[in-house]
């Protein structure tokens, strides 16, 4: 079979953007790459590859000729978007067959170039020093970001607790980081993951015994050498393996299994658990020698909902993450309701709803309605009857003062105090829609009807 020309002549196209895709050039993209080819192919004077903003996408009609421009459609795979191949060129030069065919087989390997660019945007290779961004200032953060800096200058072994999704291993990560161990390895076991059986191999290595079979491997000790070994969710360790770390962590040296010597090893140790260390202690399920080891320098990682005002700041950190992808704000209703939830699940819980939301939005505009509705609970249930009777700002303020007014047993001043406004601001609440505010003839809602007998006060 023969090569048709255009495969041939875009060989080195192809070539070069797998080549782009395969080593990522800091300073190019894949896109302008294969731009740069096609030009240089066809001797165009620009060649442009890109995609459509939604509100042009009507009017466009390709394929489209000017004197010195040709643009054509692009397929992709998302039919929602639009992207199209621009060549310019000098005006009176003649294009012929084999341009054309060039040009269109160019277009179609175009919808592959932004296609790769689409996913590479989604998950886009992080900058090393972006790698353990603690985000956040409120006042507890920050004391957390001052401790980890201190430690991590230590070669101290450190135990941090806090619940889960808080943000314990990014702590561990930045307490390498910021050390001297930085250039060295960090290797992270989390230690209800593996089978106990086999927990001590996998931690300390195992002796190659040819007899029965055996191969030797080193455990993640000896991996971490000259780095650091985090042990994630250390309240899982059998009694047996506590006993080993315990060793281990005394003498700066390992002993494999089936081995017969301790090796040394120079590795800085960071624990973490969601379960307090000292209550399992407490309840002869933790080594108290190994506790009192580990607990020399502890980190506690506060839950999400004891600092709220940072959940501005995460939302629009894990939001740029998505910026190459699309531009995405959330309303403020959307963010007070963020600040609302409980988060149980904390960071980690925001993180899946930013994901969430940034997949379903339909809009960049991201709105209540846009959050799940675990989410937006509480807050859909205080407000949602106030959205759906349209209530002006007045209107639902002079409910709110009713409802507090009732509750106070009808006396004014302890429900102007309540609702921290003064008394005449609330006796106008109170009768916001009632007759005597009210021009004569218009109806009355059941709420704002003046309830007979309202006592003077
Ligand atoms: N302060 C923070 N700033 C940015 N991202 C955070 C922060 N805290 C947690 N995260 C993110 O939340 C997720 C869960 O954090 P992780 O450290 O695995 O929590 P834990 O180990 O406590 O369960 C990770 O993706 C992490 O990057
Ligand atoms: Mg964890």
């Amino acid at each position: 079979m023969t090569i048709p020309p255009k495969a041939t002549e875009l060989r080195h196209v192809v070539a070069a953007v797998s080549a782009a895709l395969a080593h990522p050039p800091a300073d190019d993209n894949v896109a302008a790459i294969f731009e740069r080819h096609v030009q240089q192919l066809l001797s165009m004077r620009a060649v442009r590859l890109r995609e459509i903003p939604s509100r042009y996408q009507a009017r466009l009609v390709t394929p489209t000729r000017t004197p010195e421009s040709i643009v054509l459609g692009v397929p992709m795979a998302d039919p929602a978007v639009q992207a199209v191949l621009e060549a310019k060129f000098d005006r009176g030069r003649r294009l012929d067959e084999r341009d054309f065919e060039l040009l269109t087989a160019a277009a179609q390997l175009g919808g592959l170039v932004l296609q790769a660019a689409r996913t590479r945007a989604v998950v886009p290779p992080l900058p090393a020093s972006a790698i353990s961004q603690l985000i956040g200032s409120s006042r507890v953060m920050a004391a957390l970001k001052e401790r980890v800096e201190r430690v991590a200058t230590t070669d101290f072994t450190v135990l941090i607790e806090g619940e889960s999704g808080t943000g314990k291993e990014l702590v561990a990560r930045q307490i390498h980081e910021l050390g001297r161990r930085r250039k060295g390895p960090f290797v992270a076991v989390n230690c209800a993951a593996v089978v106990e059986t086999l927990l001590e191999a996998e931690l300390f290595g195992i002796e190659e015994r040819t007899a029965t079979g055996v191969r030797g491997r080193r455990g993640k000790f000896e991996h971490a050498d000259a780095g650091t070994l985090f042990l994630d969710e250390v309240s899982d360790l059998a009694v047996s393996a506590q006993a080993k770390l315990l060793r281990a962590i005394q003498d700066l040296a390992i002993e494999r299994v089936g081995g017969t010597g301790a090796r040394r090893v120079d590795t800085r140790i960071v624990v973490a658990t969601n379960r307090p260390l000292s209550t399992l202690v407490a309840r002869g399920l933790f080594r108290p020698d190994l506790y009192y080891r580990l607990s020399g320098v502890d980190i506690q990682v506060p839950p999400l909902r004891e600092r709220r005002e940072d959940i501005p700041e995460l939302v629009a950190y894990f939001l740029a993450r998505h910026r190459s992808e699309r531009e995405l704000s959330l309303s403020d209703a959307a963010v007070d309701a963020l600040r609302l939830h409980e988060w149980p699940g904390n960071v980690r819980e925001l993180e899946r709803v930013i994901e969430r939301v940034v997949a379903l939005a339909r809009t960049n505009r991201i709105d209540l309605d846009d959050l799940p509705p675990q989410v937006r609970g509480q807050y859909g249930e205080v407000l949602a009857p106030a959205l759906a009777a349209s209530d002006s700002m007045r209107a639902w303020a002079s409910r709110y003062a009713r409802l507090v007014f009732e509750r106070c047993g009808r006396n004014k001043r302890q429900a102007s105090r309540l609702l921290n406004i003064s008394y005449h601001t609330l006796d106008a609440y109170l009768q916001y829609g009632t007759a005597r505010s009210r021009p004569a003839g218009k109806r009355v809602p059941a709420w704002a009807r003046e309830e007979p007998g309202e006592p003077a006060v």
